[in-house]
């Protein structure tokens, strides 16, 4: 499976702490915002991520994850040369995608609690369709809106509606077989000039071909667009890693339990980020992974 992770837009509703560097490098209480989607692929074994962003901060992003062979896995980069919506990374990932199904992650979404990635791996399963996430929020008029049947079945779904026929939120986070390029070429740009990933999920919806998973109470998902969501994101990583003792959204780590990399790549990175609760972490790490070996 092949990943893509929207990491444009214009941030403005964090204006002015988005005016020179991209939302998604804005850290998320002890890492960057990016991570989190980066860790969530990998989690659910995608070794090959397409990251998507403005031809400004593409630059940032590559001198952070360079090609990704530090992590075991490849990282490429493409520009959005401007926010024209989110459909719009299937149709600039089309040549990535080379026809085959993918994962479509959007930068500032956060799913804490671990679960998610297990939806994601089923959901890779499936050779047909759209898989969607959902969960229920106190504020659907902000989000695309599913209604569900009681079987769980996609009824509509809504980008922002007025009148919510759901409380479901469609998260950021969509897998695809290999016609949502096509599908998004085909669509028209909305009223706010955008091409809607909802209008790309009614297409597959209209096809009877959407999925949807719903995210277990465990899960906390956050949209971290304003500064309240971003400081709320903040705090719960912060409380999860102290009551668990273990960083969240930690690549190496992660990339180490898959088998991608070695004990002694963990330790180059433990040194890139030396100083840090980051770097002292991967350092541990890097220790026990070595004694296992020796073992
Ligand atoms: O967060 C989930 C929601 O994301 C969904 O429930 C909605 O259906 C979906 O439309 C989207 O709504 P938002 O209003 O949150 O989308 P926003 O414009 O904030 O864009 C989401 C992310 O994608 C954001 O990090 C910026 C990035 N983006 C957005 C657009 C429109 C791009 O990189 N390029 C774009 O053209």
């Amino acid at each position: 499976m092949r990943g893509i992770i929207l990491a444009g837009g214009r941030g403005t509703r964090l204006l002015p702490a988005t005016g020179v560097i991209s939302k998604q490098l804005l850290p998320v209480y002890d890492t960057p915002m990016i991570f989190h989607p980066m860790a969530l692929l990998m989690s659910a074994g995608v070794r090959e991520i397409l990251l998507i962003s403005t031809p400004d901060n593409l630059g940032a992003f590559s001198a952070l994850f360079e090609d990704g062979s530090q992590l075991g896995i490849s990282v490429s980069y493409a520009a959005q040369a401007e926010p024209r919506g989110i459909a719009e990374a299937l149709i600039i990932a089309d040549d990535f995608a080379a026809g085959g199904p993918v994962t479509l992650a959007l930068g500032d979404n956060i799913f804490l609690g671990g679960a998610t990635a297990q939806l994601l791996r089923n959901a890779f399963h499936r050779p047909v369709g759209a898989t969607l996430f959902a969960t229920p929020v106190a504020n659907p008029q902000a989000f695309g809106i599913v209604a569900l049947n009681s079987a769980g079945e996609a009824l509509s779904i809504e980008e922002k509606p007025r009148n919510p026929k759901s409380s479901y939120a469609v998260t950021g986070l969509y897998v695809y077989d290999g016609t949502a390029a096509a599908i998004a070429a085909s669509i028209k740009p909305s009223a706010r000039g955008e091409l809607e990933i909802t209008d790309v999920n009614n297409a597959y919806l209209a096809g009877s071909k959407v999925f949807v998973e719903t995210l277990p109470q465990s899960e906390t998902w956050f949209d971290t667009g304003t500064p309240d969501s971003l400081l709320e994101a903040s705090l719960k990583v912060r409380k999860l890693e102290t009551e668990t003792g273990r960083k969240i959204a930690c690549l190496e780590s992660i990339a180490l339990g898959a088998g991608w990399i070695t004990p002694d790549a963990v330790r180059a990175a433990a040194q890139r980020w030396s100083g840090s609760a980051y770097g002292r972490a991967l350092e541990r790490e890097a220790t026990v992974a070595h004694a296992l070996e020796r073992s």
